[in-house]
């Protein structure tokens, strides 16, 4: 999703603002555009495409001046074109805003202010939001701080801003559901969306508060007003997150990088969570709200797309080990409802880029009706971390790849040791099986090693059905959601069509669309489900369909019947999807190859969807 930042300070606002775009390409974006201060004056540049174009374009003309915005923008009011791309001005040409998320009541503030003769040349909501900041200070005659105080008070909508005006030395900033954060240096300030382009900077910054303003200018005290007219002050921090170059290190694809990436990063979600020898294992949030997670009525998982696959997996986890009943919202449908929840739920909110604002719609409505809130996030002092009671960081690192991969397997592994430790206070493991369990859970990183050596077989698999229109994926109990999984792994980065399913529903519909001309994924470990899924497979081959089976190594029933096997080392089955999942990434990523798709920045899709 959109990107935004800003530079004020000694040197020049431009390359900062290049270099920030440049972190952002990852986001996914339709256009880019910058607005520097020079002499009093904004000179500004867009392009409805990549940033490339757009440096290429000026050559060596770049823009002076020591104050300076820009965005990446993915077009949610209005196409992708120079007209519609930021930064946006005020009719007195005095403010300039870039802007990231919606105003949902933006309709109604336009007609209040085409009212007042103010006249509008784009179909966007930001032109709305900086003529309604210039609306609100020239009726109270208001300082610009106070004037975007009282009119995003008057804003519907999860969004970030960053606003200039020419005639001033400083910049604003909000944050009102959508994060952003101020790298500080004895030269200047420099806020983003998140803190990737401020590495080079500082290491010192400032997570924004939620609806908080700020006023920043070179050589001048910060000034910090927050939406309910309190003044604060800042808390300047060491930047958390060790961030990692943008590299690819070799790799064809980010998303390949990351794939290979998940053994490490299954490490690093461990570390310090739990020991197999001693045998405990500890989450901090789990353990701070041990009495209330003890006694939780219910866990409602909230997420969307990939994280709420990630749900179902801690569905299955938490009820078979914990044996607390679980329910899964997707965010968008839960915010929308009625639904029955109270101070006896527990609300745990998945989602990778914490930012996601049908997750933080759904985590307010659980927080009004008192339950309480868990984050397993990864991005680290994102809006959903900010807003929950409790939670753990995934610990996956920065992921560039827009199809999610190692943000998946992190959160499961979150789920799975939330899960052990649950089961381990309630007393439903012995110390000798949580020994054993834990023990085999250490094994996970090097199966998936083994797993990631299958990559060449995988990818001649994928060379046989990249021109095939649909696939169908199966699974059953855990593994269930990991045919979920692979579906929209495939479909996100090869756009084929594909369907998920449980293996036995196949039965109750989609078994009229097999036909020689059908691929069916069948993850079909060897645990309870084994002979069900067997037969799941015989009835997909009764009727012509191919078969690609992730089946265990030693595997020779399977073998024998289906088109092809990609053998992958066994695990205890609750931990099967952890495993089960890679192979489906690769065949989904290779497909895509196969077709000459842009795997890591794929169509009509962003990073983080900040809008509902
Ligand atoms: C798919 C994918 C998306 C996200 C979804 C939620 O590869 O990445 O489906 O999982 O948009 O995003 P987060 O986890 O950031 O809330």
């Amino acid at each position: 999703m959109s990107g935004i930042i800003g530079y004020i300070g000694k040197g020049e606002a431009f390359p900062v603002l290049l270099h920030g775009l440049n972190r952002f390409e990852f986001r996914g974006y339709d256009s880019v555009g910058t607005g520097t201060i020079s002499n009093g004056e904004f000179e500004f540049h867009k392009h409805a495409g990549k940033l490339k174009d757009l440096k290429e374009k000026l050559g060596d003309n770049t823009p002076k001046g020591h104050i300076g915005i820009a965005h990446s923008r993915w077009a949610t009011h209005g196409i992708s074109n120079e007209l519609n791309s930021h930064p946006h001005v005020s009719n007195s040409g005095k403010l300039a805003i870039v802007h990231k998320g919606i105003v949902e009541n933006y309709a109604s503030l336009k007609e209040k202010l085409v009212e007042e003769g103010y006249k509008f040349h784009t179909e966007t909501d930001t032109e709305v939001l900086i003529n309604w900041i210039e609306h609100i200070q020239k009726e109270g005659d208001l300082n610009l701080l106070e004037a975007i105080q009282v009119a995003m008070n008057q804003v519907v909508g999860a969004y970030s801003l960053i606003v200039i005006d020419k005639e001033e030395n400083a910049m604003y900033a909000v944050r009102k559901g959508a994060q952003l954060v101020i790298g500080v240096d004895k030269d200047a300030y420099v806020v983003a969306t998140d803190s990737a382009p401020l590495s080079t900077l500082t290491d010192e910054v400032i997570y924004m508060e939620e609806k908080d303003v700020y006023r920043l200018a070179h050589g001048e005290e910060i000034k910090v007003l927050n939406l309910d007219n309190i003044t604060k002050t800042p808390i300047i921090e060491k930047l958390e997150e060790a961030l990692e170059t943008i590299e690819k290190d070799g790799y064809d694809h980010f998303m390949l990088k990351e794939i290979y990436e998940q053994p490490q990063m299954i490490i690093d979600s461990f570390r310090g969570r739990m020991n197999a020898s001693e045998g405990w294992v500890r989450l901090g949030g789990v353990n701070e709200y041990r009495n209330k997670l003890n006694k939780a009525k219910r866990i409602i998982f909230g997420a969307c797309g990939t994280s709420w696959h990630a749900a179902l997996v801690g569905e299955y986890l938490i009820e078979e080990l914990a044996r607390i009943p679980v329910e899964v919202e997707y965010a968008s449908e839960f915010r929308y409802r009625n639904p029955i929840i109270d101070g006896d739920d527990v609300f745990v909110a998945i989602s990778q880029s914490g930012e996601t604002a049908d997750t933080i719609a759904a985590i307010e409505l659980a927080k009004e009706n008192q339950a309480l809130i868990y984050g397993i996030c990864n991005s680290v002092g994102s809006t959903i971390s900010k807003m929950s009671h409790a939670g753990s960081y995934t610990h996956a690192g920065q992921e560039i790849g827009i199809a999610s991969t190692k943000a998946f397997t992190t959160q499961v592994v979150i789920l799975t040791l939330m899960a052990l430790q649950l089961a381990d206070y309630k007393g439903n493991l012995s110390k000798t099986q949580l020994n054993a369990t834990l023990f085999e859970l250490e094994q996970i990183p090097e199966k998936v090693r083994k797993i990631l050596k299958l990559d060449d077989e995988i990818k001649a698999i994928a060379k046989e059905y990249h021109q095939a229109n649909n696939f169908l994926f199966l699974g059953r109990g855990a593994c269930y959601p990991i045919a979920l999984e692979g579906a929209l792994k495939l479909k996100e980065i090869s756009y084929i069509h594909a369907e998920g399913y449980p293996a036995a529903e196949m039965k109750h519909g989609p078994i009229a669309l097999i036909d020689e001309n059908m691929p069916v994924v069948v993850v079909a470990n060897n645990d309870s489900a084994y002979e069900k899924i067997v037969s799941n497979i015989q009835e997909v081959k009764a009727r012509k369909g191919k078969v690609i089976a992730i089946v265990n190594e030693g595997d020779t029933v399977i073998k024998g019947i289906a088109d092809h096997v990609i053998e992958i080392p066994a695990t205890l089955e609750i931990f099967a999807p952890l495993v089960s999942v890679v192979p489906l990434q690769l065949l989904a990523y290779h497909i895509a190859v196969w077709r000459g798709a842009d795997v890591d920045n794929p169509r009509n899709l962003t990073k983080s969807v900040t809008v509902e």
